[in-house]
C-alpha cells in the first residue's frame, strides 16, 4: 500500500472529492424524487376533476405538531377500483382513516362530490355513503355474522333483510351461517363478515384497508375476487394493500405512498411494470 500525501487527495471543492460525489448523489436523488412527486400533483390536479372522492394535499397526524400525511393526494372517479400500496408506515391506513375522519388532517381537504367533508365524524360519513373497513379488529367476535350485520344497519335497521339478502347474494357462507359467532371463523370468513358489515349501508364509496393481510395464498385469491366483485356492483373501492403485485393486478389505478406522500401513480399495469416501482417497492413487498 502507498503512502498518500495529503496534497494527493482531491481538493475539498473537487468533483472527484468522493463525499461532494456523494452528496451530489443524494442531491440528484432528493431532486429525483422531488420531480417525481411533483408530477402526481399535477397528474392529481389534472385528473382528478369530477371525482366521486378525493384527498387533496392532506397533511395529518396523530399528534399536534407530528403530520404523518405530509402532503398526499388521491382521488377515484365514480365505479373506480383504486390501490394504496407502499412500505410498512408509510402512512397507507393512516390516509384511509383520515378520509374516514379517524385522524385529525390538519392541511388539504376530502371531498365527496364535491362537498367538504374534512374531519367529520365516521357516523357522518357512513350516513353519506363512506364505508370502512379498518386493518384490525373488525368484527365483533362475540356476536353473530347476523348481530354483526345488524350493526352494521345501525342507522337504517327497517332496510336490513332487504340488505342482508344482496350481502348474502356476494358472501352465501354469511347468510348460510348467520347465526355463527364471528370469532368462531376463519381469517378469510372474517374479512367477508367485515365487509359484509360495510356494505350493509350500500356506500357508495368503501374504504379497505389490508382485506387480504395474514390469509393464506388461497384465501387471499379469494379476497380479490370478492374485492373486484363488490366493486363490479357499482361500489367505488379504495384498497391498501400489503400483497401489492396482485393488488395491481386488479385495480384501475393505483398509488404509490412512501414517506406519507404519493411517490408514484398511474394504472395498475403501468405501475406493475415500472422499473422504478419494481426496484424500490415490489420487489421488497413482494417478498413480505
Ligand atoms: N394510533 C397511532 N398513534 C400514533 N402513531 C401512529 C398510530 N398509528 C400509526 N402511527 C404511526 O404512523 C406511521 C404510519 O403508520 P400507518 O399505520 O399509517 O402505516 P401503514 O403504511 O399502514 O403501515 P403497514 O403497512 O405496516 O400497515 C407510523 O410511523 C406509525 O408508527
Ligand atoms: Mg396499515
Amino acid at each position: 500500500m502507498t503512502f498518500t500525501e495529503p496534497s494527493d487527495l482531491p481538493p475539498e471543492n473537487s468533483p472527484d472529492n468522493p463525499n461532494e460525489f456523494a452528496a451530489e448523489l443524494f442531491i440528484d436523488a432528493e431532486q429525483k424524487t422531488t420531480a417525481e412527486r411533483a408530477t402526481v400533483e399535477q397528474i392529481h390536479k389534472s385528473e382528478s376533476m369530477g371525482a366521486l372522492v378525493r384527498a387533496d394535499g392532506l397533511f395529518a397526524g396523530y399528534f399536534p405538531g407530528v403530520n404523518i400525511l405530509n402532503g398526499s393526494d388521491l382521488y377515484a372517479k365514480e365505479g373506480e377500483l383504486v390501490g394504496i400500496i407502499g412500505p410498512n408506515g408509510a402512512g397507507k391506513s393512516t390516509l384511509l382513516k383520515a378520509i374516514f375522519g379517524l385522524v385529525h388532517v390538519n392541511e388539504g381537504a376530502v371531498l365527496l362530490r364535491d362537498e367538504d367533508i374534512t374531519n367529520l365524524r365516521a357516523d357522518q360519513l357512513v350516513r353519506r355513503g363512506v364505508g370502512f373497513v379498518p386493518q384490525n379488529n373488525n368484527v365483533f367476535p362475540s356476536l353473530t355474522i347476523e348481530e354483526n350485520m345488524q350493526m352494521g344497519a345501525f342507522q337504517d335497521p327497517k332496510k336490513f333483510t332487504e340488505r342482508f339478502d344482496k350481502v348474502a347474494g356476494l358472501f352465501p357462507t354469511l347468510g348460510e351461517r348467520r347465526k355463527q359467532r364471528a370469532g368462531s371463523l376463519s381469517g378469510g370468513e372474517r374479512q367477508m363478515v367485515a365487509m359484509g358489515r360495510a356494505l350493509m349501508m350500500e356506500p357508495s364509496v368503501l374504504l379497505l384497508d389490508e382485506p387480504s393481510a395474514g390469509l393464506s395464498p388461497a384465501l387471499q385469491d379469494e379476497v380479490f375476487v370478492r374485492v373486484k366483485g363488490i366493486n363490479e356492483t357499482g361500489v367505488t373501492v379504495i384498497i391498501v394493500e400489503q400483497n401489492a403485485r396482485r393488488c395491481l393486478q386488479i385495480v384501475d389505478r393505483g398509488y404509490v405512498l412512501d414517506q406519507g406522500r404519493n411517490a408514484y401513480t398511474g394504472t395498475g399495469a403501468s405501475l406493475a411494470n415500472d422499473s422504478k416501482v419494481i426496484e424500490l417497492y415490489l420487489g421488497t413487498l413482494a417478498r413480505a
